[in-house]
Protein backbone atom coordinates (compact mmCIF):
# COMPACT_ATOMS: atom_id res chain seq x y z
CA UNK A 1 0.00 0.00 0.00
CA UNK A 2 2.62 2.51 0.73
CA UNK A 3 6.37 2.31 0.38
CA UNK A 4 8.49 3.29 3.74
CA UNK A 5 9.11 6.87 4.04
CA UNK A 6 7.07 7.91 0.81
CA UNK A 7 4.26 9.90 1.31
CA UNK A 8 1.26 8.16 -0.57
CA UNK A 9 -2.19 9.53 -1.19
CA UNK A 10 -5.15 8.00 -1.67
CA UNK A 11 -9.04 9.56 -2.43
CA UNK A 12 -11.75 7.77 -1.33
CA UNK A 13 -15.18 8.80 -2.08
CA UNK A 14 -17.91 7.35 0.25
CA UNK A 15 -17.59 5.89 3.99
CA UNK A 16 -18.27 2.45 3.07
CA UNK A 17 -14.88 2.87 1.18
CA UNK A 18 -13.31 4.48 3.89
CA UNK A 19 -13.75 1.69 6.30
CA UNK A 20 -12.97 -1.12 3.57
CA UNK A 21 -9.62 1.32 3.18
CA UNK A 22 -9.11 0.97 6.63
CA UNK A 23 -9.60 -2.23 7.08
CA UNK A 24 -6.77 -3.23 4.94
CA UNK A 25 -4.52 -0.94 6.29
CA UNK A 26 -5.52 -2.56 9.63
CA UNK A 27 -4.02 -6.01 8.34
CA UNK A 28 -1.15 -4.65 7.28
CA UNK A 29 -0.76 -3.12 11.07
CA UNK A 30 -1.94 -6.75 12.15
CA UNK A 31 1.18 -8.19 10.30
CA UNK A 32 3.49 -6.04 12.60
CA UNK A 33 4.53 -7.43 15.42
CA UNK A 34 5.99 -4.36 17.09
CA UNK A 35 3.96 -1.65 19.28
CA UNK A 36 2.71 0.63 16.77
CA UNK A 37 2.02 4.35 17.15
CA UNK A 38 -0.70 6.25 14.32
CA UNK A 39 -0.97 9.83 14.32
CA UNK A 40 -5.06 10.39 12.86
CA UNK A 41 -4.67 14.22 11.91
CA UNK A 42 -8.12 15.81 10.13
CA UNK A 43 -10.52 18.30 10.93
CA UNK A 44 -13.82 17.91 12.64
CA UNK A 45 -15.85 15.11 10.37
CA UNK A 46 -12.67 14.15 8.65
CA UNK A 47 -13.40 10.81 8.78
CA UNK A 48 -10.97 9.76 11.39
CA UNK A 49 -13.06 7.99 13.50
CA UNK A 50 -14.44 5.83 10.41
CA UNK A 51 -11.10 4.94 9.19
CA UNK A 52 -10.19 3.76 13.19
CA UNK A 53 -13.17 2.13 12.59
CA UNK A 54 -12.11 0.08 9.36
CA UNK A 55 -8.69 -0.75 11.11
CA UNK A 56 -10.50 -2.11 14.14
CA UNK A 57 -12.57 -4.56 11.74
CA UNK A 58 -9.42 -5.96 10.49
CA UNK A 59 -8.81 -7.27 14.49
CA UNK A 60 -11.90 -9.05 14.27
CA UNK A 61 -13.76 -5.93 15.85
CA UNK A 62 -17.59 -5.67 13.84
CA UNK A 63 -19.48 -3.36 16.18
CA UNK A 64 -19.73 0.57 16.60
CA UNK A 65 -16.73 2.63 17.48
CA UNK A 66 -17.67 5.27 20.00
CA UNK A 67 -15.17 8.23 19.91
CA UNK A 68 -13.66 8.67 23.43
CA UNK A 69 -14.16 12.39 23.60
CA UNK A 70 -14.78 12.58 27.27
CA UNK A 71 -12.77 8.95 28.08
CA UNK A 72 -10.17 10.34 25.92
CA UNK A 73 -9.55 6.32 25.19
CA UNK A 74 -11.25 2.80 24.60
CA UNK A 75 -9.15 -0.03 24.81
CA UNK A 76 -10.17 -3.06 22.44
CA UNK A 77 -8.61 -6.25 23.36
CA UNK A 78 -7.95 -9.18 20.56
CA UNK A 79 -6.36 -11.87 20.62
CA UNK A 80 -3.20 -11.46 19.29
CA UNK A 81 -2.81 -7.11 20.46
CA UNK A 82 -4.30 -4.57 22.30
CA UNK A 83 -5.45 -1.41 20.10
CA UNK A 84 -6.16 1.58 21.90
CA UNK A 85 -8.17 4.41 20.45
CA UNK A 86 -7.19 7.93 21.34
CA UNK A 87 -9.80 10.99 20.82
CA UNK A 88 -7.65 13.97 22.53
CA UNK A 89 -9.87 16.54 21.30
CA UNK A 90 -10.88 17.53 24.75
CA UNK A 91 -7.49 17.33 25.86
CA UNK A 92 -6.58 20.94 28.17
CA UNK A 93 -2.85 20.28 28.61
CA UNK A 94 -0.23 17.40 27.43
CA UNK A 95 0.65 16.94 30.39
CA UNK A 96 -2.50 15.08 31.82
CA UNK A 97 -1.29 12.52 29.11
CA UNK A 98 1.34 11.86 31.59
CA UNK A 99 -1.02 10.92 34.83
CA UNK A 100 -2.68 8.61 32.52
CA UNK A 101 0.17 6.78 32.42
CA UNK A 102 0.54 7.46 28.71
CA UNK A 103 3.75 5.44 28.26
CA UNK A 104 2.24 2.09 29.11
CA UNK A 105 0.06 2.24 26.39
CA UNK A 106 3.46 2.41 23.52
CA UNK A 107 4.82 -1.12 24.81
CA UNK A 108 4.12 -4.45 24.52
CA UNK A 109 3.10 -4.81 21.25
CA UNK A 110 0.15 -2.51 21.20
CA UNK A 111 -1.43 -0.67 18.33
CA UNK A 112 -2.02 3.07 19.50
CA UNK A 113 -4.49 5.57 17.36
CA UNK A 114 -4.61 8.43 18.50
CA UNK A 115 -7.13 11.43 17.16
CA UNK A 116 -6.12 15.11 17.49
CA UNK A 117 -2.65 13.63 18.18
CA UNK A 118 -1.37 17.96 18.06
CA UNK A 119 -3.22 18.38 21.11
CA UNK A 120 -0.54 15.97 23.15
CA UNK A 121 2.55 17.87 21.66
CA UNK A 122 5.82 16.95 23.55
CA UNK A 123 4.43 13.97 25.07
CA UNK A 124 3.23 11.31 22.42
CA UNK A 125 5.80 9.64 21.01
CA UNK A 126 6.76 9.85 17.18
CA UNK A 127 4.31 8.05 15.06
CA UNK A 128 5.14 5.25 13.01
CA UNK A 129 2.69 6.20 10.90
CA UNK A 130 0.91 9.46 9.74
CA UNK A 131 -2.04 10.20 8.06
CA UNK A 132 -3.57 13.08 7.28
CA UNK A 133 -6.99 13.39 6.33
CA UNK A 134 -8.70 16.22 3.82
CA UNK A 135 -12.30 16.47 3.16
CA UNK A 136 -12.19 17.06 -0.92
CA UNK A 137 -15.40 17.79 -2.86
CA UNK A 138 -17.59 14.58 -1.80
CA UNK A 139 -14.51 12.40 -0.70
CA UNK A 140 -11.48 12.56 1.02
CA UNK A 141 -7.93 12.56 0.59
CA UNK A 142 -6.16 10.69 2.36
CA UNK A 143 -2.58 11.72 3.05
CA UNK A 144 -0.41 8.19 4.68
CA UNK A 145 4.03 8.32 5.43
CA UNK A 146 5.10 5.27 7.14
CA UNK A 147 8.11 4.06 9.23
CA UNK A 148 7.17 0.25 8.37
CA UNK A 149 6.42 -0.73 4.63
CA UNK A 150 2.22 -1.41 4.43
CA UNK A 151 1.53 -3.81 1.53
N1 LIG B 1 -14.25 8.83 2.41
C1 LIG B 1 -15.39 9.41 2.79
N2 LIG B 1 -16.19 10.01 1.87
C2 LIG B 1 -17.30 10.64 2.25
N3 LIG B 1 -17.75 10.72 3.53
C3 LIG B 1 -17.00 10.14 4.49
C4 LIG B 1 -15.80 9.47 4.16
N4 LIG B 1 -15.27 9.00 5.32
C5 LIG B 1 -16.08 9.37 6.32
N5 LIG B 1 -17.13 10.06 5.84
C6 LIG B 1 -18.20 10.70 6.64
O1 LIG B 1 -17.65 11.76 7.40
C7 LIG B 1 -18.39 11.93 8.61
C8 LIG B 1 -17.50 12.19 9.79
O2 LIG B 1 -16.70 11.06 10.05
P1 LIG B 1 -15.92 10.82 11.42
O3 LIG B 1 -15.18 9.57 11.14
O4 LIG B 1 -16.81 10.85 12.59
O5 LIG B 1 -14.94 12.08 11.47
P2 LIG B 1 -13.85 12.51 12.56
O6 LIG B 1 -13.59 11.34 13.47
O7 LIG B 1 -12.65 12.87 11.75
O8 LIG B 1 -14.42 13.70 13.27
C9 LIG B 1 -19.27 10.71 8.75
O9 LIG B 1 -20.58 11.13 8.51
C10 LIG B 1 -18.81 9.77 7.66
O10 LIG B 1 -19.88 9.08 7.09
MG1 LIG C 1 -13.54 11.26 15.57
Amino acid sequence: MTARGKAEEFYIDNEADMVAFGERLGFAFRAQSDSLCVFLNGDLGAGKTTLSRGILRAFGHTGAVKSPTYTLVEEYNFSDRRVYHFDLYRLGDPEELEYMGIRDYFSAGNLCLIEWPQRGEGILPEPNVLIDIEAQADGRLIKITADISLV
